[in-house]
């Protein structure tokens, strides 16, 4: 099984960003753990950051042609992208909506998201763990 960690806008901030919120964990130190529990649970994972609306969208489609599922963390974009809801819809791959914080426990804007209506599922709150939760969901469900 393959699987596309795919993280979007200031989440190459982490460690640095509002620890408070997001944790003091570096994305470099998340992806080598996404990674690690990928090869025990025998599953490829490659993981990608993009500050860029377009970047994300491409990576989603090319997503399509070799993964047979994607973990993402649109960040802002959640709450803004009917660019991304389109290309989640188009790709017809299996896609699993994640966030380190509790987006319900914060401001109101962040309770829409754009894309959760077309992703199998939800997973907010857990920290990093968030990612770790919804790799096991995947292998749970294949
Ligand atoms: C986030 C929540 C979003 O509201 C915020 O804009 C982010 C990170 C999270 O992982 O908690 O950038 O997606």
């Amino acid at each position: 099984m393959k699987i596309l960690v795919l993280h979007g806008p200031n989440l190459n901030l982490l460690g640095t960003r509002e620890p408070d919120v997001y944790g003091s964990m570096t994305l470099d130190e998340i992806n080598t753990r996404l990674i690690e529990q990928g090869k025990a649970l025998k599953m490829e994972v490659t993981c990608l950051q993009s500050n860029h609306e377009g970047a994300l969208i491409d990576a989603l489609h090319d997503a399509r042609t070799w993964a047979n599922g994607v973990v993402f963390n649109p960040g802002a974009y959640t709450h803004t992208s009917v660019a991304l809801r389109d290309a989640i819809s188009a790709i017809q791959i299996p896609v699993i909506e994640v966030h380190f914080s509790n987006v319900y426990a914060r401001e109101e804007f962040r309770h829409v998201s754009m894309i959760s209506g077309v992703c199998k599922g939800k997973i907010t709150g857990f920290g990093w763990r968030s990612y770790a939760l919804a790799l096991n969901a995947f292998m749970e469900e294949s």
